[in-house]
């Protein structure tokens, strides 16, 4: 029923195969520019509000992991956390979305034209597909399972069909802060006001007749944590931050058996991209946290998932420990948005000079929370039971730089003149410090 439901309509939207004009979200330009939903100026996004007045709130969502309503005639619902709902989204290209799917529930065959989409099916199985744009209009599908993960390149057309019986739930990264939506259906046939049904017929080819936070404070990762900022802050020295350059075609799967070094990866044969490409199995699997930091993060980037590259996108899956923490890092390349699956985090982040606010939160299963592009950050399981999240980074490859590791245990170190200075402290502590690396 509902493939053929697909069908129809992928055929109707490629007859028309007018591409929607794509776009990347703009670079930031400073640290933050948190929406303020009380100005009447119009701008790209939003305008910024008095930076003295953010909040952790700002960055932050509740109730993310509750199933949502899919009575409805398509069997699904779409939670979308844009800048809209997470103000501090505003000017830092990532949204975050929860998809609801009924039995035989469909996602119906859309476009977001400013966003590449990377998802994991966190309950049941889905049926989805994307479609290359002219004049391949290749149809690219794969049924995914719980713990699976695909990708929708920016732009173009993609569907996700539940095709069991039981109920299906799923979670998105999306590279805007804005993605758009555009459901073909709807554009199609359901403007306002309507596309001429001469036009429609005749770009169809059909007859006009034929209708269509933290009481139990974790003090002592606190102080770790603080060490480690104070050190950091000390030093200032901001990496240079940059944002992935954008897609100049629908597809660019990486070929990891060039020698030519390109900004990202060289592309593979268009002809030889496989839905595989898009795909990761094995998300839902805990990772082993028995380490020193009692963290692991698992990391899909375009060296993991090949299609990813050019799209600006990646996704993570974080598991801690009971006191594990992943500690304060710097992704150069991305903003962050995580959502917590299992367990309670105590997560912060720390703007930039001159201000270095620390802005912390706890997080619970269902909450989401932003970590803006470039500026150092951590997560901490102050609970006596493990904790799961996921993330969207904004970033094909968003780079990491642990903060500990690169300041103390660089190969070679810095010097500890350097270090003793930057830190206001005496030699002999940096050296015990650098010991530990
Ligand atoms: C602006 O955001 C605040 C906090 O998120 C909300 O309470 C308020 O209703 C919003 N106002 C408008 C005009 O959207
Ligand atoms: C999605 O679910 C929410 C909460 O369950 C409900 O309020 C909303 O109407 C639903 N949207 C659609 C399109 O069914
Ligand atoms: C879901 O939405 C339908 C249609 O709006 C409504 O009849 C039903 O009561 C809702 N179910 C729940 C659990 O809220
Ligand atoms: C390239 O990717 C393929 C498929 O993902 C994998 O089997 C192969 O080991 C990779 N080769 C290299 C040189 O990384
Ligand atoms: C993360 O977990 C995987 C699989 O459980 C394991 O192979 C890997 O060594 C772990 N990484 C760290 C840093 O502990
Ligand atoms: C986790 O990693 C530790 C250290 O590498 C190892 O001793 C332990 O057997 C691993 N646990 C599992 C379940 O693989």
């Amino acid at each position: 029923m509902a493939a053929s439901y697909v069908l129809l309509l992928l055929a109707a939207l490629l007859a028309l195969a007018s591409s929607p004009s794509m776009a990347r979200d703009p670079g930031a330009l400073q640290d933050l520019c948190v929406a303020d939903n009380t100005s009447n100026v119009f701008v790209n996004g939003f305008v910024c509000k008095d930076p003295k007045l953010v909040q952790a709130e700002d960055f932050f969502f509740s109730g993310l992991d509750q199933p949502r309503n899919t009575t409805n005639k398509v069997g699904s619902n779409v939670t979308l956390l844009n800048a809209n709902r997470i103000p501090g989204l505003n000017t830092l290209g990532i949204s975050m979305a929860r998809v609801d799917y009924a039995p035989f529930g469909l996602n119906p065959p859309h476009i977001h034209p400013r966003a590449t989409e990377i998802q994991t099916v966190l309950e049941g199985s889905l049926y989805v597909g994307f479609v290359t744009s002219n004049p391949d209009n290749r149809l690219v599908t794969k049924v995914l399972r719980k713990g699976d993960v695909f990708v929708f390149p920016q732009g173009l057309i993609h569907f996700q069909f539940n095709y069991g019986t039981n109920k299906a739930v799923a979670l998105s990264g999306l590279s805007s802060q804005n993605p758009g939506v555009i459901t073909i259906a709807n554009s199609v046939f359901g403007s306002k006001p309507a596309i001429s049904d001469d036009i429609l017929a005749k770009a169809l080819g059909v007859d006009k007749k034929i209708d269509l936070k933290l009481h139990a404070a974790p003090y002592m990762a606190a102080s770790y944590v603080l060490l480690l900022l104070a050190a950091l802050l000390a030093l200032a020295s901001s990496p240079s931050m940059a944002r992935d350059p954008g897609a100049l075609q629908d597809l660019c799967v990486a070929d990891n058996t060039s020698n030519v070094f390109v900004n990202g990866f060289v592309c593979k044969d268009p002809k030889l991209v496989q839905a595989e490409d898009f795909f990761f199995s094995g998300l839902d699997q805990p990772r082993n946290t028995t380490n020193k930091v009692g963290s692991n993060v698992t990391l899909l980037n375009a060296n993991r998932i090949p299609g990813l590259n050019t799209l600006g996108i990646s996704m993570a899956r974080v598991d801690y420990a009971p006191f594990g923490l992943n500690p304060p890092h710097i992704h150069p390349r991305a903003t962050e948005i995580q959502t917590v699956l299992e367990g309670s985090l105590y997560v912060g982040f720390v703007t930039s000079n001159p201000d270095n606010r620390l802005v912390t939160k706890v997080l619970r299963k269902g909450d989401v929370f932003v970590f803006p592009q470039g500026l150092i950050h951590f997560q901490f399981n102050y609970g006596t039971n493990k904790a799961v999240a996921l993330s969207g980074l904004s970033s094909q490859n968003p780079g990491l730089i642990t903060i500990a590791n690169s300041v103390f245990g660089s190969k070679p170190a810095i010097s500890d003149d350097i270090l003793a200075k930057a830190l206001g402290v005496d030699k002999k502590i940096v050296d015990r410090i650098q010991a530990h690396f």
